[in-house]
């Protein structure tokens, strides 16, 4: 077997023919329409998941497959993107932003409208901790304050509006916090929680891809959320992410990337301000209005 063929089965045990070319068009689509880069060690991973995609379609070859994509088959687009996204989150992942972002709004109290976007929310669960950290960071169910969450995967977004998690997505929230933002259910797999009401609703869900030539959100934004998805990007296709990012902010507005991201690249945009936590760049700060 090459380097370049991980299989963990051989070819002849597949349900479906799965070739190196097969497989480097898809890195090429997924890439080209989402930004996600996926390394030839995720061959196998890429098999599973768009396996599931030929069996609910009945297309029996890749190479079929490909075609109706190629095509612009629209529903397919978007299952096959969902498909390819990994949306591994929590609550409260990377607490100290959650401190960081307390302290800033309440820094900004009285500021008319505050606005957070959480651009790669996935099932929701950032854009809840985030809700619940302006409602106790000023201490009210009505905090004045949007939060627009967005995501590139339907499917997770759907999951996100519900707020209704497995109950072990909540074991590590302090109890108090649990009893006072999620109430308890029994689901058909076992205990649930729903976030409660009072919260989802400062939360608007909608689709975004990073990528598209036009983002429905108006300037200015008090914070942007971009945590864990700019590393599945190429340093170009991140830079220009983050350019269109910057005359979103207001002047004193901050950036929030995930614990592994670093934006040297963009320097003339950001700025390192604390732990993975950017803000403009001074030219920039000096050149915005608040
Ligand atoms: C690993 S999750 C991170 C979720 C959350 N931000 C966190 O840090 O816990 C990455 C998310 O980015 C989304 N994503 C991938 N490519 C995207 C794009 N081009 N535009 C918007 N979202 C994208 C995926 O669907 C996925 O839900």
């Amino acid at each position: 077997m090459s380097e370049r063929e991980p299989h963990s089965e051989p070819l002849s045990d597949r349900e479906f023919n799965f070739t190196i070319n097969d497989f480097d068009r898809i890195r090429q689509l997924i890439r080209a329409h989402a930004g996600i880069f996926l390394g030839e060690s995720k061959f196998d991973l890429v098999y599973g998941r768009l396996a599931r995609r030929l069996r609910a379609t009945g297309i029996r070859k890749f190479s079929d497959y490909l075609k109706l994509l190629e095509g612009g088959d629209q529903r397919e687009w978007q299952a096959f993107t969902n498909a390819l996204t990994t949306n591994h989150t929590a609550f409260f992942r990377e607490p100290h932003h959650f401190e960081l972002l307390s302290e800033q709004l309440r820094g900004i109290k009285g500021r008319n409208p505050i606005v957070l976007w959480c651009s790669a929310a996935s099932s929701g669960e950032e854009a809840y901790s985030m809700a619940i950290t302006t409602v106790e960071a000023f201490g009210s169910w009505s905090p004045g304050v949007n939060i627009i969450a967005s995501d590139i995967d339907t499917e997770v977004l759907e999951t996100a509006k519900r707020g209704i998690y497995p109950a072990e997505r909540v074991s590590r929230i302090e109890p108090e916090r649990l009893e006072r933002y999620f109430t308890k259910a029994t689901g058909p797999n076992g205990p649930q929680v729903q976030v409660k009401e009072e919260i989802r609703r400062l939360v608007s869900f909608r689709q975004i891809n990073l990528l598209q030539p036009h983002w429905p959100i108006r300037a200015p934004l008090d914070a942007i959320f971009c945590r864990n998805v700019m590393i599945y990007f190429d340093r170009e296709t991140q830079l220009q992410v983050l350019q269109r990012f910057a005359p979103l902010l207001h002047r004193d507005g901050l950036l929030y990337a995930g614990h592994s991201e670093r934006f040297s690249q963009a320097e003339a945009y950001f700025r390192l301000r604390g732990k993975t936590v950017y803000e403009l760049a001074p030219a920039l700060r000096q050149g915005i209005t608040t």
